[in-house]
């Protein structure tokens, strides 16, 4: 029990990321669900007044908070969640979600009213679970690999033996007799997992499995029948053995009485 709950309680620490992002910084701020996601700012602000604005029709009515002073003045960013908390004018997110990603603004704005903005994409994505490569082989010739993962904006790459194939899709075409390993590594912005296995048709172990399972329901149908019958033909049969009884006792009792009456 304790080592079930250590194990998860180190997976949880290793699955989950502090990611910090700046408003200074061009590219986008990628993390993944559930990371704690700190948005910095590149300079002091205690003295500015600053806004933080969700850009989702480009108004001023789009979400967004108001700090002064380190304080927040009015917010309606995260509707009052619990897991966001601005400091110093940095957006701390303790579990982002999806809906955390998109497009945000910082206003600055000095003491005296000059005015500074600077933009920020955040996408927040789930990350890769675990790879599956299964294998279909056809009667024409060709073997067909499939990689299949969970998450988001997946990208799938395929080696064999170690060299790389020129192929970016989730399923792979190769030659019947190709021999070796091959390997499906799934990465996104977040995270990359990647399995290897044997080149191998698998066509009759998978054909077998289904097989089997028909033959047994079969089977049991069919002694499920035979014990039916079995029951019903015992109970008529028992019905007319006792039927024939009486009708003899009837019929020697009748025999008797007429054999007394003359
Ligand atoms: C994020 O930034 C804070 C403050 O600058 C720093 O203390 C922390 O170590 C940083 N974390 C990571 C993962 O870079
Ligand atoms: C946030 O909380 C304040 C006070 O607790 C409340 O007045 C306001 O309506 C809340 N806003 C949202 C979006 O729930
Ligand atoms: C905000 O920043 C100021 C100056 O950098 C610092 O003195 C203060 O402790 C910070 N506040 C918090 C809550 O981190």
């Amino acid at each position: 029990m304790m080592l079930i709950f250590g194990l998860m309680l180190l997976l949880q620490t290793a699955a989950c990321l502090e990611i910090n992002c700046s408003f200074n910084q061009t590219d986008p701020c990628y993390a993944a669900l559930g990371d704690k996601l700190n948005l910095l700012m590149d300079r002091n602000t205690t003295k500015d007044e600053l806004k933080i604005q969700k850009r989702i029709n480009n108004t001023q009515y789009d979400p967004m908070c108001r700090v002064k002073q380190g304080r927040i003045k009015e917010c309606d960013l995260y509707n009052n969640s619990s897991e966001v908390k601005v400091i110093n004018g940095t957006v701390l997110i303790n579990r982002v979600n999806r809906s955390d990603s998109g497009n945000y603004t910082l206003t600055l704005t000095e003491s005296d009213g000059t005015e500074t903005s600077r933009d920020l994409q955040v996408i927040v994505e789930a990350p890769i679970g675990s790879v599956e490569v299964s294998i279909i082989c056809s009667s024409s010739g060709v073997m067909r690999v499939f990689c299949s993962s969970k998450g988001d904006q997946l990208l799938y790459n395929w080696t064999l033996n170690g060299g790389p194939l020129m192929d970016g899709n989730s399923s792979i075409d190769l030659d019947e007799r190709t021999d070796g390993d091959i390997s499906c590594s799934v990465k996104n912005h977040v995270s990359h997992t990647q399995k290897t296995i044997r080149l191998v048709c698998p066509t009759v172990c998978s054909v077998s499995v289904v097989f089997v399972l028909v033959w047994c329901l079969q089977l049991m149908v069919l002694f499920g029948l035979l014990g039916a019958f079995h029951i019903y033909m015992r109970h008529t049969s028992g019905k007319k053995e006792e039927d024939e009884k009486v009708r003899m006792r009837r019929f020697r009792e009748r025999h008797e009485h007429t054999a007394e009456d003359s």
